[in-house]
């Protein structure tokens, strides 16, 4: 992370500016990927077809508000932090780490597959930044925590639909978005 010389102008009473412009870092980066998410459930929403059309379509709308309110959410601890949150389409592209998601039109399992691997992204560095705000910030540690709560809950809603009886998840194994989306189709079976 760089900019640790750098300290926020001014912050919340009790943190150290070093700390808040270091917390506000971690927070940007949590913040570009809300926004990813939230863009990316609602192309899901659109582009889902087959016979689970209408339960996937109408599962993934809530997920969208709860994003969406995640990123205000983090935006204004940002701000009330210091900092300048960054909402921009081109901020997002450029700071990102990874791929954009590359399914288009297809059957609902197939995007649940794709959006499985999408979630453990975004849940992975939600978990890191929630480990390094610890110290620096418990606040802020806070608000992620509760975050995490509902996008390890909204996984689980995906995968539910992706395990077999004997909870073998169809996903297991997949690096990409297309071969999760594969693997999903192909369903629980022996790998
Ligand atoms: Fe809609």
């Amino acid at each position: 992370m760089n900019g640790q010389q750098q300290a926020a102008p001014h912050t919340v009473p009790g943190v150290d500016r070093q700390d808040a412009r270091q917390v506000t870092e971690i927070l940007q980066a949590r913040l570009h990927a809300l926004n990813d998410l939230a863009l990316t459930l609602k192309h899901v929403h659109w582009n889902v077809v087959g016979p689970h059309f209408i339960a996937v379509h109408e599962m993934l709308d809530p997920q969208v508000e709860a994003v969406r309110e995640m990123t205000d959410t983090t935006a204004e601890r940002i701000a009330t932090l210091g900092g300048v949150p960054v909402g921009t389409p081109a901020a997002i592209v450029a700071a990102r780490t990874w791929d954009d998601y590359d399914v288009g039109r297809a059957d609902a399992v197939a995007h649940l597959g794709a959006l499985d691997l999408v979630y453990s992204g975004v849940i992975e560095d939600h978990r890191r930044a929630m480990k390094a705000t610890g110290e620096l910030d418990p606040v802020t540690q806070d608000m992620l925590i509760g975050q995490l709560a509902g996008l390890e809950q909204f996984q689980w809603f995906l995968r539910a639909h992706l395990e077999s009886g004997g909870g073998r998840l169809s996903t297991a194994g997949a690096h990409t978005l297309q071969e999760a989306a594969d693997r999903a189709s192909r369903g629980t079976g022996p790998a």
